[in-house]
Protein backbone atom coordinates (compact mmCIF):
# COMPACT_ATOMS: atom_id res chain seq x y z
CA UNK A 1 0.00 0.00 0.00
CA UNK A 2 1.39 3.15 -1.24
CA UNK A 3 2.12 5.95 1.68
CA UNK A 4 -0.24 8.08 0.93
CA UNK A 5 -2.87 6.12 0.06
CA UNK A 6 -2.45 4.16 3.66
CA UNK A 7 -2.67 7.75 5.44
CA UNK A 8 -5.35 9.12 3.58
CA UNK A 9 -7.81 5.17 4.04
CA UNK A 10 -6.89 5.38 7.68
CA UNK A 11 -10.27 5.72 9.69
CA UNK A 12 -11.31 5.65 13.27
CA UNK A 13 -13.72 2.42 12.86
CA UNK A 14 -16.69 1.93 15.68
CA UNK A 15 -18.07 -1.24 14.25
CA UNK A 16 -15.62 -4.77 14.05
CA UNK A 17 -16.68 -7.80 13.07
CA UNK A 18 -15.15 -10.40 16.20
CA UNK A 19 -12.10 -11.37 13.67
CA UNK A 20 -9.01 -12.20 15.66
CA UNK A 21 -5.98 -10.96 15.15
CA UNK A 22 -2.43 -12.74 16.01
CA UNK A 23 0.71 -12.46 18.18
CA UNK A 24 2.57 -12.17 15.81
CA UNK A 25 0.89 -9.68 13.80
CA UNK A 26 0.80 -7.80 17.11
CA UNK A 27 4.51 -8.03 17.59
CA UNK A 28 4.62 -6.60 13.86
CA UNK A 29 2.68 -3.63 15.00
CA UNK A 30 4.15 -2.53 18.40
CA UNK A 31 7.85 -3.07 16.34
CA UNK A 32 6.42 -0.60 13.56
CA UNK A 33 5.38 1.82 16.72
CA UNK A 34 8.78 1.37 17.91
CA UNK A 35 10.16 2.65 14.89
CA UNK A 36 8.50 6.57 15.24
CA UNK A 37 10.98 9.13 16.53
CA UNK A 38 11.34 10.07 19.88
CA UNK A 39 13.26 12.43 22.03
CA UNK A 40 16.64 11.95 22.05
CA UNK A 41 15.66 8.34 21.14
CA UNK A 42 14.28 7.90 24.45
CA UNK A 43 11.63 5.64 23.52
CA UNK A 44 9.27 6.35 26.36
CA UNK A 45 6.44 4.57 24.88
CA UNK A 46 5.32 1.28 26.88
CA UNK A 47 2.47 -1.01 25.13
CA UNK A 48 0.15 -3.69 26.93
CA UNK A 49 -2.10 -5.81 24.53
CA UNK A 50 -5.00 -7.46 25.99
CA UNK A 51 -5.23 -10.18 23.34
CA UNK A 52 -7.03 -13.48 25.12
CA UNK A 53 -10.85 -13.16 25.48
CA UNK A 54 -10.79 -12.39 29.17
CA UNK A 55 -8.05 -9.62 28.77
CA UNK A 56 -10.25 -7.98 26.47
CA UNK A 57 -13.48 -8.44 28.43
CA UNK A 58 -11.23 -7.21 31.02
CA UNK A 59 -10.12 -3.93 29.47
CA UNK A 60 -13.30 -3.31 27.92
CA UNK A 61 -14.87 -2.90 31.68
CA UNK A 62 -12.83 -0.59 31.99
CA UNK A 63 -14.24 1.55 28.88
CA UNK A 64 -17.24 3.99 29.53
CA UNK A 65 -20.01 2.39 27.95
CA UNK A 66 -20.05 4.73 24.67
CA UNK A 67 -17.03 3.28 23.78
CA UNK A 68 -17.16 -0.09 25.29
CA UNK A 69 -19.85 -0.41 22.71
CA UNK A 70 -18.48 0.85 20.18
CA UNK A 71 -15.31 -1.42 20.71
CA UNK A 72 -17.46 -4.87 21.17
CA UNK A 73 -15.44 -7.57 18.56
CA UNK A 74 -12.20 -6.65 18.77
CA UNK A 75 -9.17 -8.43 18.25
CA UNK A 76 -7.15 -6.97 20.81
CA UNK A 77 -6.47 -3.57 23.17
CA UNK A 78 -3.80 -1.76 22.97
CA UNK A 79 -3.00 0.76 25.68
CA UNK A 80 0.00 2.74 25.30
CA UNK A 81 1.83 4.75 28.19
CA UNK A 82 4.63 6.81 29.07
CA UNK A 83 7.90 6.08 30.97
CA UNK A 84 7.75 10.16 32.64
CA UNK A 85 10.89 11.48 33.56
CA UNK A 86 12.61 11.58 30.08
CA UNK A 87 11.65 12.80 27.07
CA UNK A 88 11.67 16.55 27.24
CA UNK A 89 14.35 16.33 30.20
CA UNK A 90 17.48 17.47 30.56
CA UNK A 91 20.09 14.62 31.90
CA UNK A 92 18.77 15.66 35.85
CA UNK A 93 15.56 14.20 34.61
CA UNK A 94 13.90 17.77 35.05
CA UNK A 95 12.11 18.67 31.74
CA UNK A 96 13.38 21.54 30.61
CA UNK A 97 11.77 22.21 27.29
CA UNK A 98 9.20 25.04 26.74
CA UNK A 99 6.32 22.42 26.79
CA UNK A 100 7.22 20.95 29.44
CA UNK A 101 6.28 17.68 29.61
CA UNK A 102 4.19 17.99 26.71
CA UNK A 103 7.08 15.86 24.45
CA UNK A 104 6.17 13.10 26.52
CA UNK A 105 2.64 12.83 24.57
CA UNK A 106 3.73 14.00 21.77
CA UNK A 107 6.36 10.88 21.42
CA UNK A 108 3.46 8.83 22.24
CA UNK A 109 1.47 10.40 19.39
CA UNK A 110 3.54 9.43 17.27
CA UNK A 111 4.10 5.79 17.91
CA UNK A 112 0.40 5.64 17.96
CA UNK A 113 0.27 6.98 14.26
CA UNK A 114 2.59 4.56 13.10
CA UNK A 115 0.31 1.62 15.30
CA UNK A 116 -2.38 3.10 13.56
CA UNK A 117 -1.05 3.32 10.01
CA UNK A 118 0.54 -0.07 9.94
CA UNK A 119 -2.22 -1.88 10.88
CA UNK A 120 -4.20 -0.53 8.24
CA UNK A 121 -1.85 -1.42 5.72
CA UNK A 122 -2.39 -5.01 7.32
CA UNK A 123 -6.16 -4.92 6.79
CA UNK A 124 -7.05 -3.94 10.46
CA UNK A 125 -8.85 -1.42 11.89
CA UNK A 126 -8.20 0.83 15.11
CA UNK A 127 -10.15 3.01 17.17
CA UNK A 128 -7.70 5.78 19.06
CA UNK A 129 -9.28 5.96 23.14
CA UNK A 130 -8.52 8.94 25.43
CA UNK A 131 -11.79 7.68 27.74
CA UNK A 132 -11.64 5.10 30.19
CA UNK A 133 -11.41 4.33 33.80
CA UNK A 134 -7.80 5.20 34.57
CA UNK A 135 -7.60 4.01 37.87
CA UNK A 136 -9.14 0.56 36.77
CA UNK A 137 -6.93 0.08 33.73
CA UNK A 138 -3.88 0.62 36.36
CA UNK A 139 -4.61 -1.78 38.88
CA UNK A 140 -5.82 -4.60 35.71
CA UNK A 141 -2.29 -4.12 33.51
CA UNK A 142 -0.09 -3.66 36.59
CA UNK A 143 0.76 -0.08 35.27
CA UNK A 144 3.46 1.29 37.54
CA UNK A 145 3.69 4.78 38.95
CA UNK A 146 6.40 6.06 36.64
CA UNK A 147 4.07 5.61 33.66
CA UNK A 148 1.20 7.66 32.35
CA UNK A 149 -1.62 6.15 30.76
CA UNK A 150 -2.08 7.96 26.86
CA UNK A 151 -4.54 5.97 24.90
CA UNK A 152 -6.49 2.92 24.29
CA UNK A 153 -6.29 1.69 21.15
CA UNK A 154 -9.08 -1.14 20.02
CA UNK A 155 -7.99 -3.07 16.83
CA UNK A 156 -9.40 -5.64 14.83
CA UNK A 157 -11.67 -6.23 11.43
CA UNK A 158 -14.96 -4.40 10.60
CA UNK A 159 -17.11 -4.78 7.36
CA UNK A 160 -17.46 -0.84 7.74
CA UNK A 161 -15.82 1.72 4.89
CA UNK A 162 -16.60 5.04 6.57
CA UNK A 163 -15.25 8.11 4.59
CA UNK A 164 -13.67 10.37 6.22
CA UNK A 165 -14.63 13.17 8.56
CA UNK A 166 -14.72 16.30 7.12
CA UNK A 167 -11.06 18.54 7.39
CA UNK A 168 -10.69 21.98 7.78
CA UNK A 169 -9.86 23.98 5.10
CA UNK A 170 -6.20 24.56 4.36
CA UNK A 171 -5.92 28.15 4.24
CA UNK A 172 -7.71 27.33 8.32
CA UNK A 173 -4.90 25.61 8.97
CA UNK A 174 -1.84 26.90 7.28
CA UNK A 175 0.51 30.05 7.18
CA UNK A 176 3.03 29.90 4.54
CA UNK A 177 5.79 32.61 4.96
C1 LIG B 1 -6.29 11.21 21.44
C2 LIG B 1 -7.56 10.74 20.78
C3 LIG B 1 -8.61 10.33 21.56
C4 LIG B 1 -9.79 9.85 20.96
N1 LIG B 1 -10.79 9.36 21.77
C5 LIG B 1 -11.87 8.80 21.19
C6 LIG B 1 -12.86 8.18 21.99
O1 LIG B 1 -12.78 8.14 23.23
N2 LIG B 1 -13.95 7.61 21.36
C7 LIG B 1 -14.07 7.63 19.99
O2 LIG B 1 -15.08 7.09 19.47
N3 LIG B 1 -13.13 8.23 19.20
C8 LIG B 1 -12.04 8.79 19.77
N4 LIG B 1 -11.06 9.33 18.97
C9 LIG B 1 -11.18 9.27 17.49
C10 LIG B 1 -11.45 10.64 16.86
O3 LIG B 1 -12.79 11.01 17.14
C11 LIG B 1 -11.18 10.54 15.35
O4 LIG B 1 -9.80 10.35 15.15
C12 LIG B 1 -11.63 11.79 14.57
O5 LIG B 1 -13.00 11.93 14.61
C13 LIG B 1 -11.17 11.77 13.11
O6 LIG B 1 -11.66 10.62 12.45
P1 LIG B 1 -10.64 9.62 11.70
O7 LIG B 1 -9.77 9.01 12.79
O8 LIG B 1 -11.49 8.58 11.03
O9 LIG B 1 -9.82 10.40 10.75
C14 LIG B 1 -9.90 9.82 19.55
C15 LIG B 1 -8.81 10.24 18.77
C16 LIG B 1 -7.65 10.67 19.36
C17 LIG B 1 -6.47 11.07 18.50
Amino acid sequence: MEIKECIEGRRSIRKFNGAPISREDIEEIIKAGQCAPSWKNSQTARYYVALSPEAIERVNACLPDFNAERTQGVGAYIVTTVSKGQSGCNSDGEYFSHLGNGYECFDNGLAVENIALYAHSLGYSTLIMGLFDEGALRSYLGVPSGEDIVVAIAIGKTDKKPRMPERKPLDEVLKIF
